[in-house]
């Protein structure tokens, strides 16, 4: 079991789901931890300190990092996604994806003062392409290529990515019932674990990647086999 005793954490987009989850998992580890969140209404900052963090702003990314100086792990979970046809794209959508995803988490590795570990959140849907789903498909995939490159660059601290396959995160929740026990029903056929993917199934990959200290510029699949499937 990773101990984080005596480290700091910050979760970027800890606010909710598997981010949240993630963050207090870093505490359970015995870290202090911090969430990175763009509205400082969040429910979670009673159990945490809190710091406002838009990734798609730099000077509040600047900002954030000047105000907690040196960090330990990093992990951003933020995402904007925008699943629509390629023939209906808009164009400031498509870009704050890129944003949330790719570009923001590089402007992340330029102003944080970090010395263990970053860990970035790329998706199954970066190695499934699927109609509707060009942008979210393009942003995982580059996420995979921005660990690659960063982990070179800012060795020895580690770069790493989780690439999660359908995970029950709470991110589904606003569904209605049966749309989502139908959606998760496919998800269980179409990997090989059989079911949806769990949020313990997330954080477990990334509290094994705080202590991985021989692992870097790698994109980790949680995913049930999906891509074998
Ligand atoms: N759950 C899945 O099935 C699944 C599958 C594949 C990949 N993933 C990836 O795993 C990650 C976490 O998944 P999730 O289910 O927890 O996603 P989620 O419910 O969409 O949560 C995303 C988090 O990012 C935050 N965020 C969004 N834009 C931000 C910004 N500009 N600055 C700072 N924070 C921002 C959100 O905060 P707000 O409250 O402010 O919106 C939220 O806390 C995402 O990157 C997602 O793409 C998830």
């Amino acid at each position: 079991m990773t101990d984080l005793t005596g480290q700091s954490v910050l979760v970027i987009g800890g606010g909710k789901n598997l981010g949240l989850a993630i963050a207090r998992k870093a505490a359970a580890l015995g870290a202090t931890v911090t969430i990175g969140v763009r509205s400082a209404q969040d429910a979670a900052g009673d159990e945490f300190r809190v710091v406002a963090l838009d990734i798609t702003d730099e000077d509040s990314i600047a900002a954030a990092a000047a105000e907690l100086g040196t960090i330990d792990h990093i992990v951003s979970t933020a995402a904007a996604h925008h699943n629509v046809a390629v023939a209906d794209l808009d164009k400031a959508a498509t870009v704050t994806a890129f944003d949330a995803k790719v570009v923001g988490p590089l402007l992340v590795a330029k102003h944080f003062d970090v010395t263990g570990s970053i860990v970035l959140f790329s998706g199954v849907a970066a190695w499934q392409p699927s109609p509707g789903y060009a942008v979210m498909g393009i942003t995982n995939g580059a996420v995979a290529f921005a660990v690659a490159a960063l982990a070179k660059e800012l060795a020895p601290v580690r770069v790493n990515a989780i690439s999660p396959g359908i995970i029950d995160s709470g991110t589904y929740d606003a569904m209605p019932d049966a749309d989502r026990e139908a959606f998760f029903a496919g998800v269980a056929q179409g990997n090989l674990a059989g079911r949806v993917g769990r949020t313990e199934d997330i954080v477990d990959a990334v509290a094994w990647l705080w202590g991985a200290g021989f692992v870097s510029g790698e994109t980790i699949h949680v995913e049930g086999g999906a891509r074998a499937a």
